[in-house]
């Protein structure tokens, strides 16, 4: 950081927010206290659940536009009545620093990309930080979104791992993960995954955050019954939640990287 303010650059990150949901609140508080963590300017648009379609797509075309600033990210989900897709595609691809805009997607697909979505890109830095080798093994990842499955898989495949992608209509779920040298939950169903259905010494990771009607955050991993069993595991809050938002800190200063004008 010091070195990029010697040259001038000072990367910065705009998040939008439209609507009050509480746990994207969190996520975008946590999103700025880490920017200041960091050294990042953060700008906040924290816009009223009445948001027009082109309001929004006016912010963002303005985002876009301004060379103070390096990083946009739309907090998703956006309410009912917003055309979430329309958003993504309105982001500059060079500024997308969630890399869900359809160029960064295909980027990612042929394996040269700018920035790689901030949560597999943290599921695999803390698999590469426990020297945890993916080549040759055996990956489940159970759940198929464009946030995290999709990519997730992708990256897993880039560092060799046969993976097998599970989802709601997957046969017989058990009977895949048990296979699995490496699982990674994210599907959003609170504990889906159970101790009885991994391999002894199986690597298990949790992207899940669920709020159960009491209140308490839960993964998509019972926790108690697979940490027995599992070689290494990662908890829910604490465990992929920070490494998100430490590679989302890691694309902003990219982008900055990426759109300096001189
Ligand atoms: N909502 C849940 N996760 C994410 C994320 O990684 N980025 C954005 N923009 N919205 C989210």
């Amino acid at each position: 950081m010091e070195n990029l303010k010697k040259d001038g650059i000072i990367p910065s990150l705009a998040v939008i927010i439209v609507g009050d949901d509480p746990a994207s609140k969190i996520y975008v508080k946590n999103k700025k206290l880490a920017c200041e963590y960091c050294g990042i300017k953060s700008l906040e648009y924290a816009l009223p659940a009445e948001t027009s379609q082109e309001e929004l797509l006016a912010l963002i075309d303005k985002l876009n536009n301004d060379n103070s600033v390096s990083g946009i990210l739309c907090q998703l989900p956006l309410p009912k009545g917003l055309d979430e897709e329309a958003v993504i595609n309105a982001i500059s691809p060079k500024k997308d620093v969630d890399a869900f805009h359809p160029v960064n997607v295909g980027k990612i697909m042929v394996g040269n990309f700018d920035f790689l979505p901030c949560t597999p890109a943290g599921v695999m830095e803390l698999i590469a930080l426990s020297g945890i080798e993916v080549k040759g093994k055996k990956c489940a990842v159970i759940g198929r979104s464009n946030i995290v499955g999709k990519p997730m898989s992708m990256l897993l495949l880039h560092q060799h791992g046969t993976v097998t992608i599970c989802h709601s209509k997957t046969a017989d779920l058990k009977a895949e993960v048990s296979q699995a040298d490496i699982v990674v939950a994210a599907v959003g169903v609170p504990e889906l995954i159970t101790g009885d259905m991994i391999k002894e010494g199986a690597v298990v990771i949790d992207v899940g955050m669920n709020r159960l009607p009491d209140g308490k955050l839960t993964g998509d991993v019972e926790y108690e019954s697979c940490v027995v069993r599992a070689s290494a595991i990662t908890p829910v809050p604490g465990g992929v939640g920070p490494m998100t938002i430490a590679m989302l800190m890691k694309n902003t200063v990219k982008a900055a990287l990426l759109n300096k004008t001189k």
